[in-house]
This record gives C-alpha cells, sequence and structure tokens, in this order.
C-alpha cells in the first residue's frame, strides 16, 4: 500500500506542518506501508522528497524532482518529474499532513475527489466550514452550543474604521479578541483591551483573510479533546486536555516557541464538565460532517460552563501537540493512531 505525506503547504502554519508531517512519518510502519513524500513550499512548488531527515532539516525545498497528483481519476497516480522525464507512480491512500489555508481547508481534498484517491481525515465540506471560523459559528449556533458572542467584520469595512469600531464597542466591552476568520495556530489573532489595540488588531488579522471576527473574551481555562471516527466507524472522544499557556493567550510563540507553556491531560475541572466536554466534542464533529480526525477546543469557566472555541481538522502532530497525545494518554500509542488514521482514510 502506498501512502503519500504532503506537508508544508502555503499557509502560514507551513513550519508547524513541517514538524507535524517529520512525527507522522517516524510513526508509520513502512513494512505495511510504503510512503511517498511530497513537501510543498510556501510558494506551492510541489517537491518529492526522500527522508525525514530532509524535512527536518529544510532541505526538502531544495529537491529537483516536482511531484504532481494527477486529477486524472482513471490514473490515481503521482507523476514524478525529473528533468525531462516522467513516472507515474499508483498511490492508494495520502495523509495530508497539512494546516490552515490551502490543505486544512478542503482544497487539497478537492484535489483528491477529484483525482478519486482515498485519504485521511475529512471532506471538502467538512474541512472548509471548519477552517472558516465564522462558518463554524454558524453551525455551532445552531447546535444550541455555548461559544463567545462575536461580530463579524470585512476586509473591506475597514476603510470605514471608525463605524466599525463604534458597532463593536456597542455590543462588547474590552477586552476582545480579533481572529482572521481563515487561519491556525492563532496566525493574525490579537486582543484588544482599547480601541487602539482593536485597530490595530483589525488590520492584522486583514492581512490574513478577508473575514475577520471580533469575539468577547472568554474567562477560562483553555482544554481540547480528540475525535476519531466517522463513516461505518463509530465516533469517539478521548478524554479532555488542558493548555497551560506560558502567555497572555497560546499564541504562535507560545504555542512552540515558548518551552514553558505545558500540556496536561486528564486535568481536574468542576463537576461533569469533561464529560460534556466530550458529549459536544463529538456534536461539533457530526454537525459539521466530521470524517477521520479532529481536535475540538474549548473553554471552561470558573463555574464550570463549557464554552467552544473552535474545530481543527488537522490538529498539529507535533512533540508537543495534544492529538496525539490525547489518544496516548487512553493506551493508543502514537503508531498505532497512524495506522488507524490511515486504515480510515483507506475506508
Ligand atoms: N492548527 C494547529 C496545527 C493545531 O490546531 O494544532
Ligand atoms: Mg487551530
Amino acid at each position: 500500500i502506498r501512502v503519500v505525506v504532503l506537508f508544508g503547504g502555503q499557509s502560514s502554519e507551513h513550519v508547524v506542518s513541517c514538524m507535524s508531517a517529520a512525527n507522522v512519518i517516524d510513526r508509520i510502519d513502512q513494512e505495511k506501508y510504503e510512503l511517498l513524500l511530497i513537501g510543498i513550499t510556501e510558494e506551492g512548488r510541489w517537491i518529492r522528497t526522500e527522508c525525514v531527515e530532509d524535512i527536518r532539516s529544510g532541505s526538502w525545498r531544495d529537491g529537483t524532482v516536482s511531484a504532481v497528483i494527477s486529477p486524472d481519476a482513471t490514473e490515481k497516480c503521482v507523476i514524478l518529474m525529473d528533468g525531462e522525464s516522467a513516472e507515474r507512480v499508483p498511490v492508494d491512500v495520502v495523509f495530508p499532513v497539512l494546516h490552515g489555508l490551502y490543505g486544512e481547508d478542503g482544497t487539497v481534498q478537492g484535489l483528491l475527489e477529484l483525482a478519486k484517491i482515498p485519504y485521511v481525515g475529512c471532506g471538502v465540506l467538512a474541512s472548509a466550514v471548519s477552517m472558516d471560523k465564522l462558518f463554524t459559528k454558524i453551525i455551532v449556533d445552531n447546535l444550541g452550543v455555548r461559544q463567545a458572542e462575536y461580530e463579524p467584520v470585512t476586509r473591506e469595512q475597514l476603510d470605514h474604521m471608525e463605524a466599525v469600531t463604534e458597532r463593536i464597542e456597542g455590543h462588547f466591552s474590552y477586552p476582545v479578541f480579533i481572529k482572521p476568520s481563515n487561519a491556525g495556530s492563532s496566525r493574525g489573532v490579537s486582543k484588544a483591551e482599547n480601541r487602539e489595540e482593536l485597530k490595530a488588531g483589525l488590520l492584522e488579522a486583514a492581512r490574513h483573510d478577508r473575514k475577520i471576527l471580533v469575539e468577547e473574551a472568554i474567562v477560562g481555562r483553555e482544554v481540547e479533546c480528540a475525535v476519531f471516527g466517522g463513516g461505518a466507524e463509530e465516533v469517539v472522544a478521548s478524554g479532555v486536555g488542558e493548555i497551560l499557556a506560558a502567555a497572555e493567550f497560546y499564541d504562535f510563540e507560545a504555542k512552540y516557541y515558548n518551552e514553558e507553556s505545558r500540556t496536561v491531560t486528564d486535568p481536574e475541572l468542576p463537576g461533569d464538565a469533561a464529560e460534556r466536554i466530550r458529549q459536544t466534542a463529538v456534536s461539533v464533529f457530526r454537525a459539521v460532517d466530521g470524517y477521520g480526525l479532529a481536535r475540538v477546543d474549548f473553554f471552561v469557566t470558573e463555574d464550570g460552563e463549557v464554552v467552544f472555541n473552535e474545530i481543527n481538522t488537522l490538529p498539529g502532530f507535533t512533540a508537543i501537540s495534544m492529538y496525539p497525545m490525547l489518544w496516548e494518554a487512553r493506551g493508543v500509542s502514537k503508531e498505532e493512531l497512524v495506522e488507524k488514521l490511515i486504515a480510515h482514510g483507506l475506508k
């Protein structure tokens, strides 16, 4: 069985994806699966690489063999091109270890649908809806699940900045969070304590996306839950994990570069909060038509209220990432987890 691992990608989470992919590849049973590793540069060039060490060092970007997934459904292959020569390599399943735009958002999934190549994880709709924080909000509102109040803002509306800030100040008191609707790993996210910071935050978020969300700040602990399954397979939730961020909030730096940020599994939570988190994680996964995997993120307030934050359909798989850690805490090793994900993708 030949597995294509896709990594990198044209998103602000490119570097995170490379870290995740190296960890996924290390856990794939290479006696059972033949690997074909394809990195996508930040410019969007697809390059074949031969070993995981090149992913860790970044030297894969110097590779000379380009790799194309043909959208031709009768071929189900990757075309490797080295100068003048082209080789067609049949593919059984693709594991997109991509985070953020052009990877976690349904675009790559759309290509694989056209090509009729099975892949790990959510389909086009679930990926697109989950990547777009505004659409996720609409679906989760429909479920009756508590989430932060929000105001949508478009990049164009920022030409009338005063009107936007007035609308937001009419709805919320500070602090507020400002987020690009489509982005991950907290890229472009900021917290504003006053009007000046709000304006700066809006402009920053607008660099990442045309659609922006301004949200009430929820005071609570940051917790996450891993989900697996879908299709013929029962949807199951892991236990709960907690983020102990070493910063004002768990921003990009705190996530990946601040060694004082910590995560714990099965923290003490008020009442039956953990059980409600697990159930809500499964409901949200079902509501977005999830398939394969997702990590669903929440806040728990002091009085035990569970507030949905977001769903990530291709959650991180780095050394510090919660998705694999939560399953390990439930007795599923990283090797078993990767095996289950690939097998599920093949169904
Ligand atoms: N977007 C990052 C990779 C995560 O959710 O883990
Ligand atoms: Mg995310």
